[in-house]
């Protein structure tokens, strides 16, 4: 049976990769912030979930104890779904550090104080899959997001150097580079036709694990073409659309 950690499970995302895990059997460990939010999810998951634990994630000094304590629960661990985020305030982290170092932090530390003893407990099991959800915000920087996207960024070349460090153990690291999805995160967003449901997203991502080459993957697949345009686009014309690099 497949035995699945999902750290941040109540993002709205999050929850939807651990009901799809929940319908097949799967053995979940589930780790969040929000009490409420988190005993509502077990509640609605059953029986499947056999450990939970509540935390805020960015204290990474205890995220060796709490990565320890599910791998103990769960008797091992085949997946581990890193969901977390915080989008935060763009124009605040532009005059005031302590919000700057919040998205920091929450986007980037806290996922690699997670990595570091998943990575090398996969590592001294032999077997494994991480799986992280970054943005298509962190393969160009803009005036809307690029606090954020310096988070998330800087975590996907993390991903993209661990991945190459571990695919000749047999362990597999997955970098979900997502597109605008219809969340809390994005609840004051004006929605346009490119917006995937956190359902779709999930589908996509536990079918890219299952696939189990892990490697980085844009979601929905329309935002690889989209963002390849977007990475190459010399800087003085991005300057000059103001889609691109307005607020
Ligand atoms: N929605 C999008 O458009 C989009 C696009 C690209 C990437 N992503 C990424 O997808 C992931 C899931 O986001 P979502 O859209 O599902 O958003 P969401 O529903 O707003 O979920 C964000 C989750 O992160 C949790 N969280 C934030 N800081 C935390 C901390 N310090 N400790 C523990 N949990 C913390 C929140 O917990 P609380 O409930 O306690 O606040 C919440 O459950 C995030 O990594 C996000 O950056 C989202």
């Amino acid at each position: 049976m497949e035995r699945v950690l999902i750290l941040g499970a109540t993002s709205a995302i999050a929850s939807e990769i651990a009901a799809r895990y929940a319908r097949r059997g799967a053995r979940l460990y589930l780790v969040g912030r929000d009490p409420a939010k988190l005993t509502a999810l077990c509640d609605r998951l059953g029986s499947t979930v056999v450990g939970h634990a509540r935390a805020d994630l960015d204290d990474a000094a205890g995220s060796a104890a709490l990565v320890h304590t599910a791998l103990e629960v769960l008797d091992g661990l085949d997946v581990a779904v890193i969901a977390h985020g915080l989008l935060g305030h763009q124009i605040t982290t532009e005059h005031d550090w302590n919000a700057a170092e919040q998205v920091l932090r929450t986007n980037l530390l806290s996922p690699v104080s997670l990595l570091i003893p998943l990575a090398n407990a996969l590592q001294a099991q032999g077997h494994g899959h991480l799986a992280v959800l970054s943005s298509v915000a962190g393969e160009r920087g803009r005036p809307r997001n690029y606090t954020y996207g310096a988070a998330k960024g800087a975590l996907t070349i993390y991903l993209q150097g661990l991945r190459s460090r571990l695919w000749r153990q047999g362990i597999a690291v997955s970098t979900f580079k997502l597109g605008p999805v219809d969340t809390p995160m994005t609840a004051d967003h004006a929605k346009n036709p490119l917006f995937a449901t956190p359902q779709a997203v999930a589908r996509d991502i536990v079918a890219h694990i299952d696939r189990g080459q892990g490697g980085a993957a844009h979601l929905p697949w329309y935002w690889a073409p989209i963002m390849s345009a977007v990475r190459h686009m010399p800087e003085s014309i991005f300057q000059r659309l103001g889609f691109l690099s307005g607020r």
